[in-house]
């Protein structure tokens, strides 16, 4: 699925381009499934663009689970065949894994064991890592502290949810009613509804001494009170959004409250860690992967529609080549 501009959901259409090859320190992932964020439909309207140049025909897509089909000079322990997930090169602007094939570069490629199926392992990468950057490399959640999650049933929530519980920590996350269900499953103790009455009176019933951690993965001014109901010495993680403008914590009173606000996004160095450490949590079943809805490759622009819309619960993946499976 290429975009020859920017553009809405509309741009994205399939097209045959040449295959990409393997440089140095790279592989070729042939893809089984890949899936959907919102960075996806961000990188399609450009909003990307400040951090590299496009080249046209592009393939928008981070995340991919398939088979290596070729490997570059120099690359070690990984090998033709093997079973694998990435975030891909996207973030680096290259073409991404809405396509047959895409190049990645070999660290941030990480062998799946044969219990994971393709579908769970394409839920992993940027929901997972940043979840895992948000909760637990920036948030340090652990045993016996307290965290929130705004907006828990998305991609990266349903992540921050039980990458808390398995560090320990107790949880309560923001959704909407019809996600209670699921949000609890994930591991949260507390669901929200964060549009009937007071959240943050909800916040402090459940947790009178003040909360130790806040993950946001809404953004957009949704939760800059949330300073209110921690502890002195909290954490606040909110995930980038690239929305510009957007109301933030005020730091002057998150400074007087003594809470510390980590503005966070994936970072490149700590991806393989974090992908390999998933990896481990959904083989060793400490966590499951987000619900997901399957759409075919070709229905990659309502897969965006609905993504942009942000009420998708869980991840939505597209399906590439489902015979890699077998
Ligand atoms: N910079 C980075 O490294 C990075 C990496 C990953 C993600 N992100 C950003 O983080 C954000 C979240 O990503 P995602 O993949 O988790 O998105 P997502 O899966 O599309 O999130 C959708 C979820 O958001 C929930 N939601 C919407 N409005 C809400 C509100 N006001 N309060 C609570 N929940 C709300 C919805 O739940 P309900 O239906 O229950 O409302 C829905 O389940 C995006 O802006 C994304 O671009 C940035």
């Amino acid at each position: 699925m290429v975009l020859d501009s920017f553009g809405g959901p509309e741009v994205l259409h399939l097209a045959e381009i040449e295959k990409p090859v393997a440089t140095p320190g790279n592989v070729v992932v042939q893809i089984a499934y890949a899936s959907v964020n919102p960075a996806d439909w961000k990188s399609r309207e450009g909003w990307l663009a400040r951090y590299f140049d496009y080249t046209f025909p592009f393939v928008v897509g981070f995340d991919a689970a398939g088979v290596v089909a070729e490997v570059g000079e120099g690359v070690t322990g990984l090998a033709v065949g093997d079973r694998v997930v990435t975030p891909g090169n996207q973030g680096i602007g290259e073409r991404g894994s809405y396509a047959e094939y895409v190049r990645a570069a070999a660290e941030r490629v990480i062998r799946l064991p044969d219990t994971i199926g393709f579908r769970e392992a394409a839920t992993l990468p940027t929901a997972g890592m940043t979840a895992w950057e948000a909760t637990l490399d920036v948030g340090q959640a652990g045993a016996g502290k307290t965290v929130v999650v705004n907006g828990g049933a998305g991609g990266t929530g349903s992540f921050a949810i039980q990458l808390a519980r398995m560090a320990g920590a107790r949880v309560a996350t923001t959704c909407s009613p019809r996600n209670f269900d699921y949000v609890t499953a994930l591991g949260a103790e507390c669901a929200i509804d964060y549009r009937q009455g007071d959240p943050y009176a909800r916040i402090r019933e459940w947790a009178p001494d003040g909360v130790d951690v806040v993950v946001d993965t809404v953004g957009q001014g949704t939760f800059v009170d949330v300073v209110d109901v921690m502890k002195r010495g909290g954490i606040v993680a909110p995930i980038g959004t690239l929305i510009a403008d957007e109301p933030a914590i005020d730091p002057a009173r998150a400074a007087a409250a003594g809470i510390t606000v980590v503005p966070t996004i994936s970072q490149f160095a700590n991806q393989p860690r974090q992908l390999r450490a998933l990896v481990e949590a959904l083989a060793a079943g400490s966590i499951v992967a987000p619900e997901y809805t399957v759409m075919p490759l070709a229905e990659a622009g309502e897969a965006h529609r609905r993504v942009q819309e942000g009420h998708v619960r869980g991840k939505i993946l597209l399906e590439v080549n489902a015979a890699l499976e077998n």
